[in-house]
């Protein structure tokens, strides 16, 4: 099986490359290096002890993908290429539709030019906003709260609507919660430019001494303990279960399945593992909440399960082992090398 891999350098791109490169499927990537580091395509060859073929080149750009595609004959596609910062998708909605729309809409007139149907699509638990129900299950109302979350939607109805008229399409969008940790190895991770965002990174940049202290975004949720509740995925778990619906593209049609552990744990949980992992007590303030966070995000993942056959295997200690490792192999990511 040879499959296209966009966004390969990624944070998810790059576990998903090696899992597959190391069960026999032949990968070839295409990323712009917007947000990644080409250097961690190096190490995903290292890790899988074979070279890949790998293309600087923007999903939108036309001429570009169809080379690509002319050059290889693609059994199914893996759709990770996009922007994901939630809070600079409201600063900047255009280049936000423009690179997750847009880079989808490129992505599908090319597969289409070569007759390629099989897409796996990267979407978001953003999509479910601040849901009616936790667990949150696939048919809970999607009600996107940011230009980002929107993106995700937007690209969800168009894979419906194209599978709808056109049965040569096998579409899964997988619906990510809270993907954190590393490959065991530490020698690929999350690898954040600038100042991360997400709590994970935070956590493994503070106790490297990048950064000072955590700020641990409100105490007055209802939830357990006052801090928010969230789904956090290991990465590896997440790429097996793009491996698994890679294994079940057979029938036509468009599906969307939750990727997730269906536990949640609070900000002061995680941050109580990380401090079991890494040793050591970690500086933390708590302030005022960040602007559109909600409560608690948590998958219900039966419906995965159930069509992919797929659980997640690894839990939250997991989670903080790797990326600690990750973050204190490579202090400085992937530019520590
Ligand atoms: P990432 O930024 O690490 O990886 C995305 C990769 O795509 C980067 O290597 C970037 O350089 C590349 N890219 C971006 N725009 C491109 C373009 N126009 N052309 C070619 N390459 C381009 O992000 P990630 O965390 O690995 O996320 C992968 C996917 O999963 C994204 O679609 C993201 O929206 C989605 N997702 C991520 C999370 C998360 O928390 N990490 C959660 C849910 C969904
Ligand atoms: C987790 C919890 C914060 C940082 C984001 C995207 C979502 C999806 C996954 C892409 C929250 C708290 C965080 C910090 C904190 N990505 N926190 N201090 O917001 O659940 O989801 O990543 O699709 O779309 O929105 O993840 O890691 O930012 O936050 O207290 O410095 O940690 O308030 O409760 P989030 P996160």
């Amino acid at each position: 099986m040879k499959v296209l891999v966009t966004g390969g350098a990624g944070f998810i791109g790059s576990h998903c490359c090696v899992d597959l490169m190391t069960h026999d499927v032949e990968v070839v990537v295409v990323d712009d290096h917007s947000n990644s580091s080409p250097l961690a395509l190096d190490r995903v060859a290292e890790l899988a002890g074979r070279e890949l073929a790998s293309y600087a080149v923007d999903v939108r750009d036309p001429a570009a993908l169809d080379a690509v595609f002319r050059e290889h004959g693609f059994d199914a596609v893996i759709h990770f290429a996009a922007r994901k910062a939630v809070g600079e998708s409201v600063e900047m909605p255009f280049e936000y539709y423009d690179a997750n729309v847009g880079g989808l809409l490129n992505l599908l007139r090319t597969m289409r030019a070569h007759e390629v149907g099989r897409l796996v699509f990267s979407s978001s638990c953003s999509i479910y906003g601040d849901a009616d129900e936790v667990p949150i299950r696939e048919e809970t109302p999607a009600r996107p709260a940011s230009p980002y979350a929107r993106t995700k939607w937007f690209c969800e109805q168009i894979l419906a609507d194209v599978c709808a008229r056109d049965s040569a399409w096998s579409v899964m969008a997988l619906r990510y919660f809270n993907p954190v940790g590393a490959h065991e190895s530490a020698r690929i991770g999350e690898d954040p430019r600038g100042v991360p965002n997400n709590l994970m990174p935070y956590l493994t940049q503070v106790a490297v001494g990048r950064l000072r202290e955590l700020s641990v975004f409100g105490d007055d949720y209802p939830t357990v303990d006052g801090t928010g509740v969230r789904d956090y995925i290991h990465v590896m778990d997440v790429v097996e279960g793009h491996r698994a619906a890679l294994e079940r593209m057979d029938a036509p049609g468009f599906r969307s399945l939750n990727l997730g552990t269906g536990i949640g744990t609070s900000v002061l949980q995680l941050l109580a593992a990380f401090t079991q992992v890494c040793g050591r007590e970690l500086p933390y303030r708590i302030v005022a909440r960040r602007p559109g966070d909600v409560a608690e995000l948590v998958a219900a993942p039966d419906r995965a399960a159930r069509e992919l056959d797929w659980r997640s295997r690894r839990d939250v200690l997991d989670m903080c082992r790797d990326a600690w490792r990750f973050q204190q192999r490579n202090p400085q990511g992937y530019e520590s090398a």
